[in-house]
């Protein structure tokens, strides 16, 4: 039996991405888990989302998995160096956890990962792109210092959407969604004072369900689908590791939180309707 690739977010959210995958790896099967019972992480300490994020990983390694794809920003931009660097090596040599961030900087940038520093000039003329995001992943400077580091023509304006990603996991009625996110394109469509934004990136994988707000708040400026990219980067990474795929098999969902509370919502992210199961232990 093949090894699932793994899926984790705080809740929800990374079902979003979960459904980029399929769609560009349609003969995979993948294994998620949903830290509902902590869930949302936008406001928790980095020390909880850094302990949360290993304890999912080491789950996710228990129940087989050898590739986890990290769906939650916050996580991402708190812990996933910090992980890669140290314990994963050290604990679970052979095993990769992959971000979401890495494919949409690559977009941004135009520029491959693996560089680090910027290309000799002439560069390109500068830019101005946006990122939505939670208070924690916007706090850690996390998008803009890997922006810069490789493209430093390029600029993020970060804009804290806080309580956006509670209130979808809550399922929260559409006016009040649609009002989180009118206010926090406002502010950031102030604080610029009228330079042009080339593109925005909804920078929390909770956000493409309210991407319609998104574009009604911020008119004409095209949004970036993280779902869409990490599915074609982790399709190119496994054209490139054929060792780390997991062939056809079943999706399974699992939860720290309620299974009978989380089943009902997850079809809004999905597009379609899945069971949820308790995290075994
Ligand atoms: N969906 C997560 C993200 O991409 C986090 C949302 C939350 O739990 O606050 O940032």
């Amino acid at each position: 039996m093949t090894a699932p690739i793994g899926v984790f977010d705080s809740g929800h959210g990374g079902l979003t991405i979960l459904a980029g995958l399929e769609t560009a790896l349609p003969d995979e099967h993948y294994l998620y888990l949903g830290d509902h019972a902590a869930a949302p992480y936008g406001q928790r300490t980095p020390a909880e989302i850094y302990a949360r994020t290993q304890a999912a990983m080491e789950l996710l390694f228990a129940l087989g998995c050898r590739l986890v794809v990290l769906a939650c920003n916050t996580a991402v931009a708190v812990a996933l160096r910090r992980l890669q660097q140290g314990w994963l090596a050290e604990r679970h040599p052979g095993r990769r956890v992959l971000g979401v961030l890495v494919p949409v900087v690559e977009q941004l940038t135009g520029v491959p990962w693996s560089v680090e520093t910027p290309p000799p000039g002439p560069w390109p003329p500068k830019r101005r792109v946006a990122l939505f995001a939670t208070p924690r992943t916007v706090e850690t400077g996390t998008y803009p210092d890997e922006v810069a580091r490789r493209a430093p023509w390029v600029t993020v304006e970060s804009q804290a959407c806080p309580a956006l990603a509670g209130a979808i996991e809550a399922n929260a009625p559409d006016e009040e969604l649609r009002h989180l996110v009118r206010a926090a394109a406002a502010e950031l469509l102030d604080r610029v004072a009228g330079a042009r934004i080339e593109a925005a990136v909804l920078g929390c994988t909770h956000y493409p369900l309210v991407e319609r707000h998104f574009s009604e708040a911020l008119p004409g400026i095209p949004l970036l689908s993280q779902p869409a990219l990490v599915g074609s980067s982790l399709a190119d990474y496994l054209r490139r590791r054929p060792d780390y795929r997991s062939g056809p098999g079943e999706t399974r969902f699992y939860t720290t939180g309620d299974a009978a509370f989380v089943t009902p919502l997850a079809g809004r992210f999905l597009g379609r309707a899945v069971r949820f199961q308790q995290v075994p232990g």
